[in-house]
């Protein structure tokens, strides 16, 4: 999970990173509120900065300076609803402004394929990192060192003398390389970047710019991550799969998918897009899946339903492919799970699709049996899954042609 800049300013503050104060505002009139707050508490100027999960604020006008909270409201309602690289700023930070005098680079990334972690370090901050990183790769500092180290004195005073900075300063950087070290283990985070990071006119070292990625198969260990989550930019299809615990990706095709295995679930998505090629008509795709929905192991009937209940919910989806390859679960398990699933969603009162179901595997026959007493209205069997696939693609494409 990519957190905000004000989220990450957050973070850095309660592990003792040096920081400038940052409030965040979802209007021009908080925005004002926030400067005059600020300023009351002694700032000169303020910062107005456009949150959204992309790099280049600056550039694209997302970064401004005012001098007063009646500035700052004005220069906020510029920043509120512009597109950065197809983000829609809906939250600003009203920032301290700091008086700077030199811009630095830090960050902190895991080395999956070392098995360690990378830190990175230039005199030359401010800038786009990756342009740095090939026009000029000698300023930017690289060193690899073990999480069993960790980042040690050693490594930080190295790093600085590498980079070129003063004696002077070395000091004062030592301490805020490791608390930033200290954010990226103590929150399990797999990015910790700070540019800039600036030396300012009287000397202070501060992160003014933070951006934090947190490893989500850590989130058991950290309850308060989940409020970091940031919901008005999910699906809210996605949104509601995630509150059932479902593997759930909303995609943009009519066929809906559900299958147990992401292995299984990936390959269905391929037939089915391949079955939709193939009944094409002209340039129109007559067929493509609506989302990935990986239903598990151990499917019954109440985990069907839900993926039933939000693929349904979906309003592009014309049909329905349910794939499954019985394994522990076996197949006649799975299909009481389908004529349970049909009972709990006509009780909610939600609609049935066109549903083409394929069981294989571990007691297929038995499966296929059951489904074919229960003669569930809208469901059809199909042993293969390619031709399954594109009788689901055949359904779908009855309704409607998407274009791709
Ligand atoms: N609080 C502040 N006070 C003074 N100047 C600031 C402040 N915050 C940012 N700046 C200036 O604005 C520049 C851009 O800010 P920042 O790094 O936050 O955004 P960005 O680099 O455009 O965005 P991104 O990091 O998302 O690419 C900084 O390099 C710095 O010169
Ligand atoms: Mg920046």
């Amino acid at each position: 999970m990519d957190l905000y800049e004000y989220q990450a300013r957050d973070l850095f503050e309660a592990h003792g990173v040096p920081v400038l104060g940052g409030i965040m505002a979802t209007s021009a009139l908080e925005v004002q509120r926030a400067a005059a707050k600020l300023m009351k508490a002694g700032s000169e100027l303020v910062v107005v900065k456009a949150q959204v999960k992309v790099g280049g604020r600056g550039k694209a006008g997302g970064v401004k300076v005012a001098r007063s909270p009646e500035e700052a409201a004005a220069v906020a309602d510029e920043i509120l609803g512009l597109d950065i690289k197809g983000h829609v700023v809906r939250k600003v930070m009203v920032a301290q402004g700091a008086d700077i005098a030199e811009e630095y680079y830090f960050s902190i990334v895991l080395d999956r394929t070392k098995r360690r972690y990378l830190a990175m370090l230039s005199k030359e901050g401010g800038v786009e990192i990756e342009q740095l990183a090939q026009e000029r790769p000698h300023v930017l500092i690289r060193r690899s060192f073990s999480p069993l180290d960790g980042m040690t004195d050693t490594l930080a005073r190295d790093m600085a003398y590498e980079a070129g900075f003063d004696e002077a300063d070395i000091p004062q950087l030592v301490p805020v390389f490791k608390k930033l070290y200290e954010v990226y283990v103590e929150e399990d985070a797999s990015l910790v970047e700070v540019n800039p990071l600036v030396k300012t006119n009287d000397g202070k070292i501060l992160a003014l710019d933070g951006k934090v990625t947190l490893d989500e198969n850590a989130s058991f260990r950290h309850p308060d991550h989940a409020e970091l989550q940031d919901h008005s930019t999910t699906d809210p299809l996605e949104l509601k799969a995630q509150k059932m615990g479902l593997n759930y990706v909303k995609l943009d095709g009519n066929v809906g998918i559900i299958g147990n295995g992401a292995g299984l679930v990936m390959s269905t998505l391929d037939v089915v897009a391949y079955a939709g090629h193939k009944l094409a008509e002209g340039d129109d795709v007559a067929a493509k899946p609506a989302n990935f929905l990986d239903i598990g192991g151990g499917a019954n009937a109440e985990v069907m339903a839900n993926g039933l209940e939000v693929i349904l919910g979906d309003p592009q989806v014309k049909s329905v492919f349910v794939n499954v390859f019985g394994g522990i679960t076996a197949c006649d398990e799975v299909a009481k799970g389908i004529v349970q699933a049909f009972k709990i969603l006509a009780a909610d009162g939600i609609a049935p699709k066109p549903l083409v179901v394929r069981l294989d595997g571990n007691n297929a026959e038995l499966g296929r049996q059951i489904l074919k007493e229960a003669a569930l209205d809208h469901l059809e069997q199909v042993d293969t899954m390619d031709a399954a696939a594109l009788r689901a693609a055949e359904l779908a494409s009855r309704t409607n042609l998407v274009a791709v």
